[in-house]
């Protein structure tokens, strides 16, 4: 696997990949990687002749009190991870490459973005945006696949795509789960033993709220919802940001059950807040 840090390499290894006429793939990440990311490389793979994942911890979409200084860095055992999953190379560039001085340029995604995250974290869907931007640029891939664990940004950049025109194909992959159904995710190493057993709550409650509205039984998505935070509150979620029945394009939320859905959530537990989703589908009815 190559390791590419200058963007002069960059674009020497990705002109010799579309010279031979090669479909190309990237994987943004910020490193830190699991089997979570290692589920995009596969899908990159069964999707693309070339495979290429960025590692760049984001400055631009951290919020001032948030992880930026404690995020976990763990460049050798990715690149290791990467290389064991059959990547062609990782893409590593430096701040200075990505931001140089005086960088005064973001690219910000109304609507789809204002809600939820982008609410609770004020810029960040902005960092986000500008990031995945400058790296489609940098690459230039055929296909670039983020995870469904992200489903607003996930649906942020479909939008920020589709309104830029950027030449690339987005495609979303589901989420990979640890054996107990929590979510992987780069932030759960903050939690503690016991926190991480409360944890559960988060995918349990998503489970059960997804049950009751397709089971089709006449409750109402507001109470349903309420009911939902107050199982991470008994189990020990210090504060429930989020939790919410919305609309899969436009992120709005919903009342009641229509159209393609998906519950969507973010919680905190300790100091460690964690977001989870989950696909909601009714059965057609056929007439
Ligand atoms: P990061 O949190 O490292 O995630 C990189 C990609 O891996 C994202 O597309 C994310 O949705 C996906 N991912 C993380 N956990 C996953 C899981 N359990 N199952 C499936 N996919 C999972 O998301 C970012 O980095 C950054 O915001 C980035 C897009 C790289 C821009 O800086």
């Amino acid at each position: 696997m190559q390791i590419v840090r200058e963007s002069i390499a960059l674009r020497e290894l990705i002109g010799q990949w579309r010279a031979a006429g090669e479909r190309i793939a990237l994987v943004p990440t910020m490193g830190a990687l699991h089997a979570g990311h290692m589920a995009l490389v596969e899908a990159a793979k069964a999707d693309a002749d070339r495979v290429i994942a960025s590692i760049f911890v984001n400055p631009l979409q951290f919020g001032p009190n948030e992880d930026l200084a404690l995020y976990p860095r763990t460049e050798e055992a990715d690149a290791t991870l990467l290389e064991g999953h059959g990547c062609d190379a990782v893409w590593l560039p430096a701040a200075g490459d990505l931001y140089p001085d005086g960088f005064a340029t973001t690219v910000s995604v109304k609507g789809v973005s204002e809600r939820w995250d982008g609410a609770a974290r004020p810029g960040h869907f902005a960092g986000v945006a500008t990031v995945v931007a400058k790296l489609l640029i940098a690459v230039q891939p055929d296909v670039a696949l983020f995870g469904e664990k992200d489903f607003q940004q996930l649906a942020v950049i479909k939008r920020m795509v589709t309104d830029l025109g950027f030449p690339v194909a987005i495609n979303g992959v589901p989420t990979v789960r640890d054996e107990d159904g929590l979510a992987l995710s780069s932030r759960n190493a903050y939690l503690s033993a016991d926190e991480r057993r409360r944890a559960l709550a988060l995918p349990r409650a998503l489970d059960e709220a997804r049950a009751a509205i397709e089971s089709g039984e006449h409750i109402l998505v507001s109470t349903l919802l309420a009911v939902a935070r107050a199982k991470l509150a008994a189990a020990g979620f210090a504060s429930v940001d989020y939790f919410a029945l919305v609309d899969v394009a436009t992120l709005e939320p919903l009342d009641r059950a229509s159209g393609a859905m998906r519950l969507i959530a973010a919680a905190t537990i300790g100091k460690t807040r964690l977001i989870d989703n989950v696909r909601v589908e009714m059965a057609t009815v056929s007439h």
